[in-house]
């Protein structure tokens, strides 16, 4: 666990957390990291906290004491939103202390009864505040559903910092630099890769929610934005609010001047027009990425057809449907909410067709709105002019995803 001065009388302590599936569901190669914060005034405050699993509450205490503060001195809990990750150590410090106040929104009160059993809580709505001393206001901003119902805005209006928790965040670890200044051109990449798998994993069902709550962050004064994940930004902290907003525009079907390939295979067939399709990618110099389903990771999965501006499917007919790995990952990209895709799909089929029904049945129910270049089935193996037909999609795809490229 680091921790960081991030003005007189507020400090981060932050840790990173590898090996995990977040949520239960994502892998997350790279980490993520825990950010709490706490605000010092006459009262002690901590913003968002860790999850409780065995010895990272003690961690945090150890740090609190290091920087000073005593554990058992916290006045206040500030739950920006009530998802365990920020909030499994509550009962743990139930122990070690017996007087203190949860704050939080109506929804996250009702969640931290249920899941903790907490019955000393302070409901905060729009605008409340609650003076520290010494100068430490803090003021309470719901944003629901970014992404759970709770979830509000912290902002601390002496040095003009919004305590952001899941908004602004990302996943990937930080080794040495936190603050958005420190970062290397390569740790900048690095963030935005992980800030768009973040996004496109957690956040991406909830764009609109999402839309309003950078409406919210505008209409305060901000000169810090200190998020329960990833680096803090304290020197451009409109660089966040814009990636976001591009963020939004990925899950309404922008996307970097790049073609995703979600692909499957049962014995090489549909694997052949793949094959030819790289090289011409490669000849009109198109950035792309192959996806093979069912081996690639659904957390890399959603993110790289969320970032991309066209989306190639290429998938057989298995038992009158579509190639299973590839439907049930377009299923994920439906429940994700990733909708306006310019996509092209293509595949084999041996005695029946069913595939391209089972994809039009994916992209209704899930109100995609994908717009489609006319797909390209073949009877086994693909013949020389079934290859014209892919080249023929595959360069009408370049042309229409012009339209859709926002970097
Ligand atoms: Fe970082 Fe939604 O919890």
């Amino acid at each position: 666990m680091k921790k960081l001065k991030i003005a007189d009388g507020i400090h981060m302590l932050t840790m990173n957390v590898e090996d995990i599936l977040f949520e239960g569901i994502w892998e997350i190669a790279s980490g993520v990291t825990l950010n709490s914060y706490i605000v010092q005034g006459e009262k002690t405050a901590i913003i968002d906290g860790v999850i409780g699993w065995d010895g990272i509450p003690e961690t945090l205490y150890r740090n609190l004491e290091e920087i000073g503060v005593d554990p058992k001195t916290i006045d206040y809990l500030i739950v920006n939103h009530m998802e365990p990750d920020h909030s499994g150590w509550i009962s743990n410090f139930r122990k070690i202390k017996d007087d203190f106040t949860i704050i939080c929104t109506d929804k996250a009160a009702k969640m931290v009864a249920s899941f903790y059993g907490e019955d000393k809580i302070r409901v905060v709505k729009e605008g409340d505040t609650l003076d520290l001393g010494n100068g430490k206001v803090l003021s309470f901003h719901p944003v629901p559903n970014v992404h759970w119902p709770d979830t509000m805005y912290t902002y601390e209006s002496g040095t003009k910092t919004l305590f952001s928790c899941d908004m602004f965040g990302a996943f990937g670890r930080m080794e040495v630099h936190c603050f958005d200044d420190e970062l290397t051109p390569e740790e900048v990449d690095f963030f935005e890769a992980e800030g768009i798998r973040y996004y496109s994993n957690v956040m991406a069902t909830f764009t609109p929610m999402v839309k309003k709550a950078i409406e919210k962050a505008k209409t305060l004064d901000i000169k810090v934005i200190a998020p329960g994940h990833g680096p803090v930004y304290r020197t451009n902290p409109q660089k966040i609010i814009d990636d976001y907003t591009r963020y939004t525009r990925y899950a309404e079907g922008a996307g970097k001047d790049e073609i995703t390939i979600l692909w499957g295979s049962m014995y090489g067939m549909t694997a052949k027009a793949v094959d030819f399709v790289e090289g011409i990618l490669r000849r009109e110099g198109v950035k792309y990425s192959k996806l093979e389903m069912p081996l690639e990771s659904e957390s890399e999965m959603v993110a790289t057809v969320f970032k991309s501006a066209g989306i190639i499917i290429a998938a057989p007919t298995y038992e009158y449907k579509l190639f299973p790995p590839v439907a049930e990952a377009l299923n994920e990209v439906g429940r994700k909410k990733i909708t306006g895709k310019q996509a092209f799909r293509f595949g084999s089929y041996g005695w029946s067709g069913g595939a391209e029904k089972e994809l039009s049945e994916i992209v209704e129910r899930n109100k995609m709105n994908w717009s489609f270049i006319e797909s390209v089935e073949f009877e086994g193996c693909p013949t020389t002019e079934d290859l014209n037909k892919v080249e023929t999609g595959v360069l009408e795809l370049i042309n229409k995803m012009k339209d859709k490229v926002v970097e």
